[in-house]
């Protein structure tokens, strides 16, 4: 087995890991160690020539050198990383998988002194106000260092060693969590093959008395069964209600028959709902969850790409009727969100391939990583592989849309101004969705329409650049997303942009990319959404005899 050290600098876990690995006759590996001997030069000379960034690539060199983990019952290496090794998530997939992650936790200040008396140089840590630089990076990295076995770093090694060891005997798991951070709209854990353990765990904190778990007949089969079945083992009585598959879980009829079902069960206000399901399940049960009883708690599992990096998270619940998509709905806030890909293995290619519609969106706010990462796994993850499952490509995906979604919703949980922008690719692609009766087109599969539309009119603007514009627009193709015209209407799609400004009192807010994140406009001229449309239907650019908004003076503030 190998034990993998993390934590702040200063926490201890090279003098740690020296004596746990002299108790066991195991072999010592020092992260920063190893990337020095790598490359030939001393961490501080690294980064002055190199930088934060060339030192990272060393790294994850180190990391990757480290090879499979060993799979013997004893402790056979301890693995001391350095305090930012972690951050990169493909160094976490690495490092936690298989292995067994300890967490050497410690107060900034206690760490600040130890390291004030330490030889070593610290290029992040030095400086004039080390605590306070101590604090920042634990507030930036504790959700990372947080799978990991909480040890207190600043207690003495002997009681170190005593915690770990008794920990030991758990051994490591190919099931890991790579993130996990309570905030301040509910618990976010993401991992592989971390479901039943994650629930079990939100249940304990909410005291529940049973698990009481929402899911529709296919993720019943292919994710439900297996949570429940584990929550039995944990010892939970499990009570399971199935509402229909798909958008005909978003319905008020439902809705009155889950929550008829849970007064039966005699549920009540303290007790912890859990959705198994993708966005359609899960918007239906936190609909339930938010009114029952005039709220429950509720517990995400997302089984789809779309839940796992957009719908279970924020806090939005909804259902339709039969005058309009979402209509009805309230804001809250799951008290966990839990997105395991594992439970992504068995779904069909056409909702991976458009749920990668929002992925790209994401990217195109400014994330030229997640941008890479698409490039690289995209198209084998939307033709149904899962060896960007295996490889931890899509666990970084998630994790770095729903991050991204998180840090925006904590700021804008109303959707007052930043959470706007997450709606790039929004108002064309609305408009499309809307004109297929929401039934032939998938939302994702309308975003990529709808973000071709919205580059189209950012370079008419001279917003952004005919490079960025390619770039996204043939990562589009590649992925085989919005490459033929859809089946609507230009007007039909124009009289939906038109009704949606209606309701936003004659001013529609365009969420418009640059060429490093967006802005949000309300002065596009008529031509350029002309321009813009076309891009998104495929049409040759035609000067439209419809109405067309008239230019609002009104100029929009960057956002990012
Ligand atoms: N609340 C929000 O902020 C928000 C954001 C985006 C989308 N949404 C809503 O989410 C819904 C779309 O969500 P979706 O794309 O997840 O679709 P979905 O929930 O309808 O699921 C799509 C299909 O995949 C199946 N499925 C689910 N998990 C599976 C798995 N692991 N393996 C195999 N099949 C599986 C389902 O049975 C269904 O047939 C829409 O109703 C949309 O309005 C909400």
């Amino acid at each position: 087995m190998d034990v993998v050290l993390v934590g702040l600098p200063g926490s201890g876990k090279s003098a740690v890991g020296r004596r746990i690995a002299q108790r066991h006759h195991a072999t010592f590996i020092d992260i920063d160690e190893l990337v020095e001997r790598q490359v030939g030069k001393l961490v501080p000379a690294i980064f002055a020539e190199e930088g934060e960034a060339g030192f990272r690539r060393h790294e994850h060199e180190a990391v990757l050198s480290l090879g499979p983990a060993d799979t013997e019952p004893e402790v056979r290496r301890v693995i001391a990383t350095g305090g930012g090794t972690v951050i990169d998530p493909r160094n976490r997939w690495l490092l936690y998988r298989g292995r067994f992650p300890v967490w050497l936790d410690g107060s900034p200040e206690i760490l600040a002194s130890r390291l004030a008396r330490s030889v070593n140089v610290r290029p992040l840590v030095d400086g004039n106000d080390p605590a306070g630089a101590l604090r920042q990076l634990a507030a930036d990295r504790h959700r990372f260092y947080a799978p990991g076995i909480q040890i207190s770093g600043t207690a003495n090694v002997d009681a170190i060693m005593r915690a770990l060891e008794t920990r030991l005997g758990d051994g490591p798991s190919p099931d890991a969590t790579m993130l996990r951070e309570d905030t301040a709209i509910g618990r976010v854990e993401i991992g592989c093959g971390i479901a039943a353990a994650a629930v079990d765990s939100a249940l304990r904190r909410g005291e529940a008395r049973r698990a009481i778990l929402l899911a529709e007949p296919l993720t019943w089969t292919v994710a439900g069964a297996g949570i429940a079945a584990s929550l039995e083992a944990y010892g939970w009585d499990v009570e399971r209600i199935l509402l229909p598959r798909g958008e005909k879980a978003k319905r008020m009829r439902v809705i009155e028959e889950t929550c008829r079902a849970l007064a039966r069960l005699r549920v009540d206000r303290r007790e912890t709902l859990v959705a198994i399901g993708g966005g359609a399940l899960t918007d239906a049960a936190g609909f339930v969850a938010a009114t029952y009883l005039r709220g429950v708690p509720i517990v995400h599992v997302p089984t789809t790409l779309v839940g796992q990096i957009d719908a279970a998270l924020g806090g939005k619940t909804a259902v339709d009727i039969p005058e309009g998509k979402n209509l009805v709905g309230a804001f809250h806030q799951p008290v966990a969100f839990i997105a395991d890909v594992a439970l992504l293995t068995t779904l069909p290619a056409r909702q991976r391939r458009a749920a990668l519609g929002e992925v790209v969106k994401m990217g195109a706010l400014g994330d030229d990583r997640l941008l890479e990462l698409v490039e690289a796994d995209g198209v084998a993850f939307a033709d149904g592989s899962n060896s960007p499952i295996e490889s931890g490509a899509i666990a970084e995906m998630v994790e770095r849309c729903a991050w991204a979604k998180v840090e925006v919703v904590i700021a804008d949980e109303r959707e007052s101004g930043l959470r706007m922008t997450l709606n790039l690719g929004h108002t064309i692609g609305h408009g499309i969705e809307a004109a297929a009766g929401y039934r032939a087109i998938l939302h994702g599969e309308a975003v990529a329409y709808g973000l071709r539309g919205a580059f189209a009119i950012a370079l008419a603007m001279g917003l952004t650049t005919p490079k960025h514009s390619e770039r996204i627009n043939s990562l589009l193709d590649r992925l085989g997303l919005a490459v033929k015209p859809p089946a609507v209407t230009r007007d039909a799609v124009w009289e939906h942009i038109a009704t949606d400004k209606k309701h936003a009192h004659g001013s529609l807010n365009w969420v418009l990319p640059t060429e490093t994140d967006v802005v949000i406009r309300s002065d596009v001229p008529g031509e350029a959404v002309e321009t813009g449309l076309a891009a998104a239907l495929h049409l040759a650019p035609a000067v439209s005899t419809q109405a067309r908004p008239a230019p609002e003076t009104q100029s929009g503030a960057h956002v990012r």
